[in-house]
């Protein structure tokens, strides 16, 4: 009984419950892509049987004049709509908390949908307030995995920028104002019900915007490649967990993803009314937000929380400066992975070793990032050396990423890493 208990039953026991034999997929529940699209909202919604919705933004993208474009769609499809335009960079559980409100005071009970139009802040808005209005809760329930009491109200995302891919993921990142710590709400009930993606509306994106977007894009495209295997994570298969390793399908999207942005971000950055290029970044970042939303991402993303809230810097430019150092330290466990990166991003590696492609593949991350003009390293956004020991201590609490990450990590792992990204 011993050797068969041994034999047969442990083996059993850890395929059933530690190895995860399977991935899963799942997107937004529809994507239309195209130049112009943005001018077909009212008749999509109007298909959708949409009669009222609240859209949420801020002051700039009405000012772009970008709001009126949705507003005559909308109205030329008899669709009530109210806007909020209290969104903001960095967005709050305040700014969710007043996006509630102008809904409570203008429906009379709730709206058919909520339309998030901007970048990343503005979408991950709209998500929770979705949430909170449909569940009549409050966004400091809605943090961490799994929370949301069950479906929501449709979330119809238009991004404005190409990076977040916040259209086609089911995360919303919000500061939590109690604990002033910038926290997660991760749940398949805010996946968007349409992403809208119209790369017209990223033609009026400033040079600055592109760049640390299109970095973000780059990010979630590598840090989706390089993770661990789906197979490899040690976490029970009937578990749900929002980054659970990549996958064949993630691969292929990351893969494109780093194709498109490697031969296109300079030209969006340098040449804004370059349609051709907005329309590669536009699918690029849609791409690799299907990519990690269904595999993860890790250290430049755990990082980047603690380098935003000690600089106030964008997600985007946080992550830039992180990419290169991070991939320094995944080289030697994903060697194989960064020489085919290497050649996604048009490096000459035919004939030379993977480790001398690897090198070659990180080299062309930091020669893009330097192109377009972000700064060198942290010290230049204001991180001292002094703080890298409390920041890399406090990285090690973000365990949904740092879980993922294909070479295992320590407080000491990310201060080598943040040292190496001064
Ligand atoms: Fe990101």
């Amino acid at each position: 009984l011993t050797l068969s208990f041994i034999n047969d039953i442990v083996p059993a026991l850890f395929i059933t419950f530690i190895m995860r034999t399977y991935w899963k997929f799942s997107t937004s529940g529809e994507v239309i892509f195209g130049k112009n699209t943005a001018q077909s909202v009212g008749n999509e919604l109007r298909l959708r049987k949409i009669k009222q919705a609240l859209i949420v933004t801020d002051a700039p993208i009405v000012k772009a004049g970008i709001i009126d474009v949705i507003r005559d769609s909308l109205k030329s499809a008899d669709i009530q709509c109210e806007v909020f335009d209290g969104g903001a960079p960095e967005p709050s559980t305040d700014i969710v908390n007043n996006a509630v409100d102008t809904a409570r005071e203008v429906f009379a009970s709730l709206p058919d949908a909520v339309i998030g139009i901007g970048g990343g802040s503005n979408l991950d808005v709209s998500k929770v307030t979705a949430a909170v209005l449909t569940h009549n809760t409050s966004p400091f329930d809605l943090f961490g995995e799994d929370k949301v009491a069950g479906a929501c109200i449709p979330v119809i995302a238009i991004p404005t920028t190409a990076g977040t891919g916040s259209e086609t993921t089911p995360i919303a990142v919000i500061e939590d104002v109690n604990k002033k710590l910038k926290l997660a709400v991760s749940s398949p009930f805010i996946m968007p019900r349409l992403a809208l993606v119209d790369p017209m509306l990223t033609v009026s994106c400033p040079a600055k915007v592109t760049a640390e977007s299109g970095m973000d894009a780059l990010t979630h495209a590598v840090e989706a490649y390089t993770l661990i295997e789906h197979h490899a994570l040690p976490i029970p298969s009937d578990m749900r967990v929002a980054f659970p390793g990549k996958n064949p399908l993630s691969d292929v999207l990351a893969m494109r993803a780093i194709q498109l942005i490697a031969a296109n971000l300079r030209t969006a950055v340098y040449q804004p009314h370059h349609i051709e290029a907005r329309e590669a970044m536009s699918l690029a970042a849609l791409l690799a937000g299907m990519a990690f939303s269904n595999s993860g991402v890790s250290s430049v993303h755990a990082l980047q929380y603690l380098v935003g809230q000690y600089t106030h810097t964008s997600h985007g430019l946080g992550n830039a400066i992180l990419l290169p150092a991070v991939c320094d330290y995944l080289m030697p466990a994903q060697t194989r992975e960064f020489a085919e990166i290497a050649e996604w991003m048009g490096e000459k590696t035919k004939g030379i070793s993977d480790r001398d492609a690897a090198m070659w593949g990180i080299e062309a991350i930091r020669q893009i990032k330097q192109d377009i003009g972000i700064p060198h390293g942290l010290g230049d956004i204001g991180i001292k050396e002094s703080d890298i020991p409390d920041m890399a201590q406090a990285t090690m609490r973000y365990q949904r990423l740092t879980r993922v990450s294909a070479r295992p990590l320590s407080a000491e792992a990310f201060e080598w890493i943040l040292h190496k990204a001064m």
